[in-house]
């Protein structure tokens, strides 16, 4: 197969594992020192890495929970999931010395010029963005930040001693207030509305399963802006609300509702359209992933992730920018040009694989395989 053109390279970095810190029974905190230059970053974004399991190489994005403004060091929280293979493997293999490659840092859960008060919900893992987030207004304006956290029980709580340093460095002006599964059920709207109290007009970050930040989203009285953390991969129907988010790892997007209350997320899969291809148009992009396959017409433009979720899947992406390489997929037949490429090396490009946010098909027909 042709190697696609229009590429412009980037790239990854060697970065030491210096640190690693026990959060929870099954949560770890990693301090990475990067080799070649400075990671530089904002309070909420995320950074994807790239690991070889088994021989396989794998791409996941996890958050930050240091923040620029207070940290020194660079630090990832992971947390163990089933069957996750990077998250797993990272708790069970890496110890301090260790290196790992480091992508580039992108993400939208950032702060926005505000005096309101920050909400924060988190389910599970989803403090992680959000503990970035609080330590950057914190230490950096004189807003309120009030934080709803949902655990699954009181061993899996996150950064329960960096919250209650922090509160005490705060006083009056950060409230931390937990929610244990095991103790009280799931989280309800109920209690979400009962939290926000006469902080409607506050700007809620909200970061956890699927189904927790739907309940949130929800809930939320408003007229405050809503900013969601979103992942990228199909979870199940009704999952836990404090389970991790993603079964693979945290490949993190994210999309955001913004003041206007307007869902403005791409995460969420398209029903599959019966329309014909535009004029001149011809052919079809067919789709493996999650054992399903699925073929739609061709569109002038169109991304090989656009033509997955108009077929109705819902396919794994982060930044959508070209930089993190979560939406890696292979071209098994046909063609596509990437409009960016700061992530896949010319040995990857060769065997096939492309950035399907970035791709674009200039074959009639094309093949991805997301497997
Ligand atoms: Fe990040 Fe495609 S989603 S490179």
């Amino acid at each position: 197969m042709a190697r696609p053109t229009n590429v412009q390279r980037a790239g990854f970095q060697t970065a030491t594992v210096t640190r690693i810190v026990k959060e929870s029974v099954d949560a770890r905190t990693f301090v990475l020192r990067p080799h070649e230059q400075p990671i530089t970053y904002r309070a909420g974004q995320f950074c994807t890495f790239r690991v070889t399991v088994d021989g396989e190489v794998l791409y996941r994005s996890y958050s930050m929970s240091s923040a620029p403004e207070t940290d020194s060091e660079l630090m990832t929280t992971v947390k163990r999931v089933p069957g996750g293979k990077v998250s797993n493997w990272m708790h069970d293999n890496l110890t301090e010395g260790d290196e790992l490659e480091l992508g580039p840092v992108t993400g939208r859960f950032c702060l926005r010029e505000s005096a309101a008060p920050l909400l924060g919900f988190s389910g599970g893992s989803g403090i992680t963005p959000i503990l970035s987030l609080a330590k950057s207004v914190l230490a950096t304006t004189d807003r309120r930040v009030r934080l709803l956290c949902a655990d699954r029980d009181a061993d899996s709580m996150i950064f329960g001693e960096a919250l209650t340093a922090l509160t005490a460095r705060y006083p009056g002006r950060l409230e931390v207030r937990r929610h244990l599964d095991s103790s009280g059920g799931f989280l309800d709207a109920d209690a979400v509305r009962a939290f926000v109290g006469p902080d409607g007009h506050g700007e809620a970050y909200v970061c956890g399963p699927e189904a927790f930040m739907e309940m949130v989203e929800n809930a939320l009285p408003g007229p405050g802006a809503i900013y969601s953390e979103r992942f990228g991969t199909p979870v199940p129907a009704t999952p836990p609300v404090s389970a991790d988010p993603i079964a693979g790892g945290a490949a993190v997007v994210s999309p955001e509702i913004g003041p206007s209350g307007t869902h403005t997320s791409v995460s969420a899969a398209t029903p599959a359209t019966a329309a014909p291809p535009p004029q001149g148009e011809t052919g079809t992009v067919t789709i493996l992933l999650n054992r399903k396959k699925k073929t739609v017409p061709r569109r002038a433009g169109e991304t090989l992730l656009e033509s997955a979720r108009r077929a109705g899947l819902v396919p794994p992406f982060s930044c959508e920018a070209g930089n993190c390489a979560t939406c890696i997929a292979k071209v098994t037949s046909g063609h596509a040009t990437l409009r960016v490429n700061e992530a896949l090396t010319d040995d990857e490009l060769d065997e096939g694989y492309v950035l399907t946010c970035q791709a674009v098909p200039d074959t009639d027909s094309i093949t991805v395989d997301y497997e």
